[in-house]
Order: C-alpha cells, then sequence, then structure tokens
C-alpha cells in the first residue's frame, strides 16, 4: 500500500508534525495562508488525511473530489468551520482539541474581564497620546470585579475552569446552560444555574463561552445587550457571530452597557468599523488560547488524532477526539 498523504493547512510547529513524517507524506504550507474555497478543494482532492484550522472551512463543497479523504483534524476544541454532517455522511472523521486548552483560555477570560473592568487597554493608549499631565483623583474610574456577580453563558470545561477562578475575587456566579451541570460541579465553581434572562439581568460582568451554531447565533443581541445593567461587561471568547457586532457597537457608543472585551469577531479578521471606534472596548485577535504550551499541545492532540483516524503507526485506532456527530474514518481506497 503506498503512504498516505496529509495535507497541512497552515504553518503549525513542523517538529510537532514528525509522527506523521514517519508514516505518511505530508504537504506543508509555509506561509499563514488565506485558503479560497477552490483552494481548500484542490489541497483535498488527493490527500487521505488533514490537519486543519478555524480559517478552514471544510463542508460537502469542499470535499466532493476528496476520494481518498478520511480524517480532518481541526486544531481548535471550536469546530464550527467543520460541516461535520457532510463529512460523517462519505466517512471522513472529524476530531478537535478540547481539554488541553480549557486552562489557558480560562487564564484570558479572566484577563479580558479584567483588562476591561478596569479599562486597562483604554488607559495605556491615553498615557501613550502623552495626555498624562498631572495625576487626577477621578480619572479612568472602572468598576470592581471582587465582590461583584460573574455570570458565565456555557457551562462547559472552559466556563467551568474560568467560574472557579472566580472564588479568589470573593465573587458570585451565576451561569445559564441548556442543561443544568451536575450538583457536584456546581458545587466545585460555586454556581448557580439561572435561567437566560436572569442571567443576563444579574451579571456585573458577563462571559461568553458557549460553542457556535445555528442555535447560539446572535443570542446577544440587540435586545439581550438592553437587558444588561448599564453598568455590566461583556466578554466573549467563544466565536464571533455568538454577539450581534453591530448592536454591540451601538450599545457600547451609547452608553447602554459600560465595556466589551472581545477576542472573537462576526467575520474576522475584519473588525466591525463601529467597534474599532469604541474607547470602552478591549480587542484582541482570536489569542484565548495562544500560551507557546498550549498551543504546542494543541498541535500534539491534532498530530495525534490524525494518526490514530489514520491508522498510522504505534497511534492506529480510534481517535481520541472525535467530534459529537463524526463518522470513524473509511477505509483507505487501494
Ligand atoms: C479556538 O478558538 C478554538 O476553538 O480552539
Amino acid at each position: 500500500m503506498s503512504r498516505p498523504r496529509i495535507w497541512v493547512s497552515q504553518p503549525l510547529f513542523d517538529d510537532l508534525l514528525a509522527p506523521l513524517r514517519e508514516h505518511a507524506d505530508v504537504v506543508t504550507t509555509a506561509d499563514v495562508a488565506e485558503h479560497s474555497p477552490a483552494q481548500i478543494a484542490t489541497a483535498l482532492r488527493d490527500v487521505d488525511g488533514a490537519l486543519v484550522t478555524l480559517n478552514e472551512r471544510i463542508d460537502g463543497t469542499a470535499i466532493a473530489q476528496a476520494q481518498h479523504l478520511r480524517a480532518v483534524a481541526n486544531v481548535g476544541v471550536g469546530y464550527n468551520n467543520l460541516d461535520v454532517a457532510a463529512l460523517a455522511a462519505v466517512g471522513v472523521a472529524a476530531t478537535n482539541t478540547p481539554d488541553v486548552l480549557t486552562e489557558t483560555t480560562a487564564d484570558f477570560a479572566w484577563a479580558l474581564l479584567l483588562a476591561t473592568a478596569r479599562r486597562v487597554t483604554e488607559a495605556e493608549r491615553w498615557l501613550r497620546s502623552g495626555a498624562w499631565t498631572q495625576w487626577s483623583f477621578d480619572r479612568l474610574l472602572g468598576a470592581d470585579v471582587h465582590g461583584a456577580t460573574l455570570g458565565i453563558l456555557g457551562m462547559g470545561r472552559i466556563g467551568q475552569a474560568i467560574a472557579r477562578r472566580a472564588a479568589g475575587f470573593d465573587m458570585r456566579v451565576v451561569y445559564h446552560n441548556r442543561s443544568r451541570v451536575p450538583d457536584a460541579v456546581e458545587a466545585a465553581c460555586r454556581a448557580r444555574w439561572v435561567p437566560f434572562q436572569d442571567l443576563l439581568a444579574e451579571a456585573d460582568h458577563l462571559v461568553l463561552v458557549l460553542p457556535y451554531s445555528a442555535s447560539s447565533h446572535h443570542v446577544i443581541d440587540a435586545a439581550a445587550l438592553a437587558a444588561m445593567k448599564p453598568t455590566a461587561t461583556l466578554v466573549n471568547l467563544a466565536r464571533g457571530g455568538i454577539v450581534d457586532d453591530s448592536a454591540l457597537a451601538e450599545a457600547l457608543a451609547a452608553g447602554r452597557i459600560a465595556g466589551a472585551g472581545l477576542d472573537v469577531f462576526e467575520g474576522e479578521p475584519v473588525v466591525h468599523e463601529r467597534l474599532l471606534a469604541c474607547d470602552n472596548v478591549v480587542l484582541t485577535p482570536h489569542i484565548a488560547s495562544a500560551s507557546h504550551a498550549t498551543r504546542r499541545a494543541m498541535v500534539a492532540l491534532a498530530v495525534a488524532n490524525l494518526a490514530a483516524a489514520l491508522g498510522l503507526g504505534p497511534r492506529a485506532g480510534d481517535p481520541p477526539n472525535l467530534v459529537p456527530g463524526s463518522a470513524l474514518p473509511r477505509l483507505p481506497s487501494p
């Protein structure tokens, strides 16, 4: 049997690809690339597996001619860039990288929350502008984090890790999730389930960590923003599209909420121009999992998933991180 072929869609940590190279021919991408749908379809046409990132949309059209494709390993926990049903329909397995990024992402939620509540980036911009000529008592006042109510929308692994950290700030934690998490998890997180409307009304700082899907599209829209406290802050590190960015820009400009910390955007890397114009928003370029160790761990896990799915070397077997709804990989074509 000939060696399997693998496409790696973006530059990743090359040394971590060694387990794939040992058993397969690996085509890498030298520079960060924005692949068009046609380029993705071409790249997938003759390969058995692919290592992709959230930049690449892999759907039925992308794989229509991919007769040999058996597995797509996403380097990321969110996998809304994969049409899992379309892949499953033709026996292509889909995997993601949960767990390895949970704690790093939770750390970053707090970085955004604190920066937003205490106006850190706005203060730095002001200082760098040369406007600081005298210390003043009432300049750049923000909201307290300690003792406040933390709201979490989406109580999966990352939501729970964020909640656990809230104890250090002596916060009250409320969350909303489609289903309540077990009592023991609620106790460990010191968190209480509340209906969505109560979450909006009670949170001083609201963090979004739910997966993006048709049902979470614009869950934070103008009406949801209007239901929040005018002193509240909003943090989104899940996916663009969960928040209606245009409604958020309007609410921020009108002072309907106090501030927002955003790591993800609708249509990123393009950021809504009205958000760029707001002072009371902290903007970061989708870096919540971007620590050295975690980004390497994500690639290593995606490599292990792909090796298992393609039956390469000692890693052959069921991929550990098949996403819900994924098929097992079809047999290699002769
Ligand atoms: C990053 O956004 C991820 O889903 O891992």
